[in-house]
């Protein structure tokens, strides 16, 4: 990044690009409402986001740049005219799902004449992936990466004007371009990017190759943000990165994590911190005390272990030991009262045994999760693993997958019944998904609660008492009202 003077005021160029974008926005907005006048309604757009938070983030700023254009939510994607996948690829079953979407809509599109098909994400960082595009899927219209979403405007226009498909990827980051607009799920929390990319190569995963480098965004930056956020009401941020506890180290600001957690802390009208993901090997004692310290930050840390073998973890390039992780949790869990610990577990990684997977499940019996994400190993072309000797075959890696599922969810069962009879602080989030009378919120641990409520407490932190539990939720009833 770098600044230039413009009629006197100093704009950095991500200010410059905003505005370059900001004008292919107008033009396709033009173009939008002839189309309005000329068929007596506007044009529609389906966004449909794989993967993790990062993703569901960017897509925000997509649908927020495609309404700023007047596109409007179609109701269904077949009867949509601007249709965009923001695709994942960590795991081969995320990007199978795509290849079969795609499949359908070649002839939902037939149906449609001005149906436009985009692709972004981190698949589209794949060179064989795009190759494939080209090749097998003619009918897709824009397809562009993870460094590029800013060009958003710019790519449907120049397709617009050429009538031909755009492919715009780039192998690198170049700059980060802020305050792109965005139409945020909830009113009421929202995750705000800390950083970009992942230096980690972690030796399974291929994030760090569609991602690229580790980058921080300056804490003014995120401090603004995080301001504006809370003057528009919302109570709950996020802070999201790959690995949220090194952050800062790209930056020449005296700054880190537990020093940004704690600025975050002192602005107005926040009420709940979250922040994801935190990789054991950066996270600090100075971390641990800002968590306690700072009344915010919800007592909740995704802390992901991936495999039990001290073996497995060195293949993987985790740069922990089994034994240090126990160490780093119980410290946490001695500093921060009845903070909840949630993990990521890899079975199935190149030569893991039956025994590594023990090592796994004693993970497991001594943390005590309160939760977990659990994966089957997926090879990633391109990623170190994908060579390494011993693949396990799916059949064996499904029955150890299976007994660390056993191990876990008693576990998990069991922690949730913590909850018993106690009353905890609740933000109101959605409707429930099976009963259009219950609620669904959140507790500060992260734990879902369904309860009776009305809508209008939607957007509230409230006060619910647990009354009953299952594995993955539990359920309440309201003891205050709003507030
Ligand atoms: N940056 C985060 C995780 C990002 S990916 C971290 O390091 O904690 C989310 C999870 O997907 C990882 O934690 C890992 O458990 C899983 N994952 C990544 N690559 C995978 C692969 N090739 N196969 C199976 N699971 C994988
Ligand atoms: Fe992948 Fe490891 Fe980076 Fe997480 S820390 S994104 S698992 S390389
Ligand atoms: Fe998937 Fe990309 Fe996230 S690969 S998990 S969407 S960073």
């Amino acid at each position: 990044m770098y600044d230039y003077r413009l009629n006197g005021r100093t704009i950095n160029v991500s200010d410059k690009e905003l505005e370059i974008q900001k004008d292919f926005i107008k033009k396709i907005k033009k173009l939008n409402d002839d189309f309005e006048k000329e068929n007596s309604r506007k044009k529609t757009m389906f966004i449909s986001t794989f993967g993790c938070q990062m993703n569901a983030h960017d897509s925000e700023k997509i649908e927020g740049m495609l309404g700023e254009m007047g596109f409007v939510r179609a109701d269904e994607e077949k009867n949509a005219d601007f249709i965009i996948y923001n695709t994942c690829c960590v795991r081969e079953n995320a990007e199978n799902k795509v290849y079969g979407n795609l499949g359908y809509l070649k002839h939902a599109k037939e149906t449609n004449p001005f149906m436009k098909i985009a692709l972004c994400g981190c698949m589209m960082q794949e060179e064989n992936v795009v190759e494939t595009i080209r090749k097998k899927y003619r009918h897709v219209d824009i397809v562009f990466g993870t460094f590029n979403l800013y060009k958003l405007p710019e790519l449907i226009y120049t397709n617009i004007e050429t009538s031909s498909p755009v492919f715009d990827i780039w192998k690198e980051h170049k700059e980060i371009v802020e305050d792109l607009p965005s139409i945020r799920k909830y009113k009421f929390k929202a995750s705000v990017n800390i950083m970009f990319g992942c230096d980690n190569f972690c030796s399974y995963c291929i994030v760090p190759y569609v991602r690229g480098r580790e980058r921080s965004r300056r804490s003014y930056d995120i401090l603004n943000e995080v301001k504006n956020l809370a003057k528009d009401g919302v109570k709950e941020i996020t802070l999201l990165g790959q690995n949220v506890n090194s952050y800062g180290k790209s930056l020449d600001e005296d700054i880190n994590f537990a020093k940004l957690l704690r600025m975050v802390n002192e602005i107005e009208g926040i009420e709940r911190i979250r922040f994801m993901t935190s990789h054991p090997k950066d996270l600090s004692d100075e971390l641990i005390l800002a968590m306690a310290e700072c009344e915010k930050v919800c007592g909740h840390i995704h802390l992901p272990f991936q495999a039990g073998s001290n073996r497995i973890l060195e293949k993987m390039n985790r740069k922990y030991t089994k034994e240090k992780y126990i160490e780093i949790v119980s410290k946490i869990k001695e500093k921060v009262p009845d903070v909840a610990v949630t993990t990521d577990i890899i079975v199935g990684f190149p030569g893991e045994t039956k025994e590594d997977v023990e090592e796994t499940i004693d993970v497991i019996e001594k943390v005590r999760f309160n939760g977990a994400f659990t994966f089957i190993y997926s090879k990633r072309t391109g990623t170190p693993a994908a060579v390494m000797e011993n693949q396990v075959s799916e059949k064996d890696a499904k029955i150890q997958f299976n007994r660390v599922l056993d191990a876990l969810n008693p576990i998990v069962y069991e922690k949730n019944k913590e909850h018993l009879g106690k009353v905890y602080k609740v933000l109101a989030e959605s409707v429930s998904g099976n009963d259009e009378s219950f609620i669904t919120g959140r507790l500060e641990d992260n734990s879902i609660v369904h309860f009776k409520a009305e809508k209008n407490v939607i957007g509230n932190i409230i006060d619910v008492e647990i009354i009953d539990c299952k594995t993955f939720y539990l359920t309440g009833k309201i003891i205050s009202g709003l507030r």
